[in-house]
């Protein structure tokens, strides 16, 4: 895997960031989450996944039978985008080479939300209709399974979500 130097200037997100969110887990893992960016508590801690999202990525990880330091944990851009507005497509493109080091070789990538599944499936439609459902995506030279699912954000007022994300961890325990 290849990582930003410590004072990154490839976008502008490095204008407001407190720290650079590397990724976090088992770096030899056959699979790889994606969320879209640092938050806030993400942003203090230099650490992918550690506010309420985390904790609702967390539960539903455990109830499946595993847990965060049994996978890799990233995101599409590395430093918090401000207001936690969506990252850019330039922003994205900035950290591309360093997510798909990241990427590269697994069994399975698991994209979080909107962001990341438009970036890296290239769909742009409702989640609900490629929700839980594994197909191939080119990364880099290479061809990886990947499954699209909600972020753990989307789930807090929809059980639909919450319910959709559980049977995801499901599927990523088959896995590892
Ligand atoms: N949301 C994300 O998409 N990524 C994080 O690291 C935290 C919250």
């Amino acid at each position: 895997m290849i990582t930003p130097e410590k004072d990154c200037r490839l976008c502008g997100l490095c204008e407001g960031r407190t720290n650079i969110v590397l990724p976090d887990g088992d770096p030899g893992s056959r699979v790889v989450f994606v969320g879209e960016g640092p938050g806030e508590n993400e942003d203090l801690q230099g650490r992918p996944f550690v506010g309420k999202s985390g904790k609702i990525l967390e539960d539903a990880m455990a109830e499946a039978g595993f847990g965060r330091s049994q996978v890799l944990i990233t995101n599409t851009v590395k430093c918090r985008p401000p207001g936690n507005r969506d990252p850019r497509p330039e922003e994205m493109e900035a950290c591309r080479p360093f997510l798909v080091s990241e990427l590269e070789g697994r069994a399975l990538v698991v994209g979080l939300g909107k962001s990341a599944v438009r970036d890296l499936m290239g769909f742009d439609g409702k989640m609900a209709e490629v929700t839980n459902r594994v197909t191939e995506i080119d990364i880099g030279c290479t061809r990886v399974n990947f499954l699209p699912t909600y972020h753990p954000a989307a789930t807090i007022y929809n059980r639909d979500a919450r319910a959709a994300l559980k049977d995801a961890m499901r599927i990523v325990k088959e896995y590892l």
